[in-house]
């Protein structure tokens, strides 16, 4: 069996980080920005909501990459099956292997040594019931070593849910979009009108029952996420859903300009790494082709 060190000891460097936590109070105990080194749990976010704070989540899907967000105070990592668009070069998430998910989340726990992993349940890896979710969930936590594992759906996934959280592996639901059922409801809006806006109330309620920490609300129209973040005690984590859910999430690549083509709306872009990139690596072959590279300063004698 894979021990993984990273999976059972705390962490035991990092700093505190540039604030930007608003509740008021005792920041020391802030998930972005606090002073605790030691690595993040579920519980720690359980408080948070207590707290009324408000905090950052990324996908990650490499070492390198997770530990500069890990570095950054970024204190809940996501390990997505939105790799599968964004790392693997598939068309949408639903080829993901849980033997890729499990391979990439192990990458990042290496990363990283304060933030929660959550790893994503991939398609196909829990839709048959509670004990195929068990199975599923037990290899990325044995084998990855991560802290947490997020599934989509609401009231259909109250059972896996329940039996995982029985189990020990604290879940984080995913409801709203879910882009695993692409082919049967495509990218758009949900809970829109007075139907659809009772039923993902109805998930909401449903997946917090059956014990999960914390509900990903995806592309929901502000005033249902806002509503459902209030009515919830565990905490939201908006992507597309507004200013008011307790945690915002954003698909890594999208914001720091990676992803080629077009990118939701809902997204803000903080950098534009695709242009930097570019211009860098011709920098490099202009200069491999011209001879200005490598110099003296670059070579071995
Ligand atoms: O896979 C993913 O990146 C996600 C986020 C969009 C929440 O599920």
């Amino acid at each position: 069996m894979t021990q993984n060190p990273a999976a059972q000891t705390p962490a035991v460097t990092g700093a505190a980080h540039g604030g930007g936590t608003q509740h008021t109070g005792d920041t020391s105990k802030a998930l972005y920005g606090g002073k605790s080194s030691r690595r993040i749990t579920v519980r720690d976010i359980t408080a948070a909501k207590e707290r009324g704070e408000k905090w950052p989540m990324l996908t990650a899907y490499d070492a390198m990459t997770a530990s500069v967000f890990d570095e950054a105070g970024i204190p809940v990592l996501l390990v997505g099956d939105s790799m599968g668009n964004c790392h693997l070069g598939y068309d949408t998430t639903v080829p993901v292997t849980l033997d890729e998910m499990t391979m990439l989340s192990a990458a990042v726990v290496r990363g990283t040594r304060r933030s929660l992993i959550v790893a994503d349940l991939p398609f196909g890896s829990y839709q048959e019931g509670a004990t195929q979710a068990l199975r599923s969930a037990t290899r990325l936590v044995k084998e990855a070593g991560v802290g947490a594992v997020k599934l989509e759906g609401g009231e259909r996934s109250h059972r896996q849910i329940q039996l995982l959280v029985e189990s020990g592996i604290p879940v984080m639901a995913h409801i709203g979009l879910t882009p695993q059922s692409v082919n049967a409801m495509g990218y758009r809006v949900q809970g829109r009108g007075e139907e659809a806006a009772a039923q993902l109330l109805r998930d909401a309620k449903s997946v917090q029952d059956a014990g999960a920490f914390a509900v990903v609300l995806e592309l929901v129209p502000a005033e249902l996420a806002a509503e459902v973040t209030r009515v919830l005690h565990v905490p939201t984590v908006g992507i597309g859903a507004g200013p008011e859910t307790d945690a915002q999430v954003l698909v890594w690549t999208d914001m720091l300009g990676l992803t080629p083509g077009r990118v939701p709306r809902f997204v803000k872009q903080y950098a534009d790494l695709r242009s930097v990139m570019t211009q860098a690596v011709r920098g490099y072959a202009d200069e491999v082709v011209s001879g200005g590279f490598p110099t003296a300063d670059n070579s071995v004698h």
